[in-house]
């Protein structure tokens, strides 16, 4: 059986990883390892906690002596790192928190792998999830290409460039077999309601000011979260070691054009007059060094391993805003914060 570890399991993304790994592969042992911070939730792996081929590890990427001996005791054949400090206004607050997980956590992992592997390489994988924001921001046009300069303007943006050149940088002098995608804004179930769709949503349903960065004239590439799942489902499995690949759907957005069509379909959907949600919006001091532009090529991934994006976008927020409306006990627990008791609940006191 292998033994696969995936790092921030908990969060958005990586809750959609897991339930997708575990389910498609009974043969492979998903460890997810989270802290939980904020932004983990086990209430989002709910459906598959008691499935046999899955465990949850509580743990913290920036104490090196315990992923050491993590790895020691439970001999990884893969890893797929998403654990990250994710949000960039965050960064901006504490720029601090974000080297030390983002950095030294994916530094003290790539020693961990390291050491476990010697330097027997066979059937191993070291995995690591980043961002198109590594990139910085283009103008009206282009696109960002494998082969475009890491250019990162905010502290987010700076530690996940950092930690892309640690991952290549193992590979280059130790040989460590990794792969690397960059993918573009996701969007879908159980993100945590600091981002644009989820927040906004949950503010128009409670008639709050929705703040718009600036002019809201920001353009962002939207990827529906599972399809990101299923590219990296492919690439972790047919890639070659030391690839780059770029995610993303050709699905670019101004903010204000995405947050009104989110404010027609909401008026919808709970029976407003069209117009009364736009009336929410509230333009804001913008976000210091807030990029432009993003917008991610694919080409290399559609062509060599044949992945192509399976949601449209008019569906897939629908279905999103859906889901947001239809789990609103979800999104009040992670408001109110009551979601956190549901580790000691689950995994502590039973
Ligand atoms: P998220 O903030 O929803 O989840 C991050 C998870 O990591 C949480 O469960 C958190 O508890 C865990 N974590 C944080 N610090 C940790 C630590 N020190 N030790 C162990 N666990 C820790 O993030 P997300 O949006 O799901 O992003 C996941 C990954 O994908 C990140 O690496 C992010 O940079 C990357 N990414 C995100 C997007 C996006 O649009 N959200 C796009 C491209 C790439
Ligand atoms: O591009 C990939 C990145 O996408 C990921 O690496 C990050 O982890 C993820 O958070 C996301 O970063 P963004 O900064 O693009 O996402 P966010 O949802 O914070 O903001 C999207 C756009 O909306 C951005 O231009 C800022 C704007 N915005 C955001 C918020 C939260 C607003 O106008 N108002 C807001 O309240």
């Amino acid at each position: 059986m292998k033994r696969m570890l995936i790092t921030g399991g908990a969060g958005f993304i990586g809750s959609h990883l897991v339930r997708l790994f575990v389910n498609k592969y009974p043969d492979y042992h998903i460890y997810n390892l989270d802290k939980l911070t904020y932004a983990g939730n086990l209430l989002n792996l709910k459906d598959i906690e008691e499935k046999p081929n899955y465990s949850f590890i509580k743990g913290d990427i920036v104490d090196g002596v315990f992923i050491i001996k993590l790895f020691e005791d439970y001999k990884f054949d893969a890893v797929i790192h998403l654990a990250a400090e994710s949000h960039v206004d965050r960064s901006i607050s504490n720029p601090l928190e974000f080297v030390m997980t983002n950095v030294v956590g994916t530094v003290n992992l790539l020693n961990a792998a390291k050491h476990i592997w010697k330097n027997n390489f066979d059937g191993k994988r070291f995995y690591h999830v980043s961002t198109d924001e590594v990139y910085g921001s283009l103008g009206e046009d282009g696109m960002f290409t494998e082969q475009t300069a890491y250019d990162p303007h905010s502290p987010y943006s700076a530690s996940k460039a950092s930690s892309d050149h640690f991952v290549r940088a193992y590979h280059d002098t130790y040989e460590l077999p990794v792969v690397i995608s960059n993918c573009s804004n996701n969007y879908g179930s159980f993100q945590f309601p600091e981002k644009l769709i989820p927040l906004f949503i949950n503010n128009i349903r409670h008639n709050k000011p929705l703040p718009v960065y600036g002019k809201g004239e920001n353009i962002r590439d939207w990827l529906w979260v599972e399809d990101h799942a299923r590219a990296i489902d492919v690439i972790f499995h047919q890639s070659a070691n030391g690839k780059t690949y770029n995610i993303g759907g050709h699905n670019e957005w101004k903010n204000i054009d995405l947050i009104k069509v989110m404010c027609r379909i909401m008026d919808r959907k709970l029976g407003r007059a069209e117009g009364t949600s736009q009336n929410l919006i509230t333009y804001v001091k913008d976000r210091a060094g807030h990029d432009l532009r993003y917008a991610i090529d694919s080409t290399l991934l559609q062509k060599d391993l044949n992945w192509t994006p399976s949601l449209q976008f008019e569906e897939g927020i629908e279905k999103t805003i859906d889901w947001y409306l239809a789990n609103q006990i979800w999104l009040d627990d992670v408001t109110s914060g009551d979601y956190l008791k549901y580790y000691e609940k689950q995994y502590v006191s039973r």
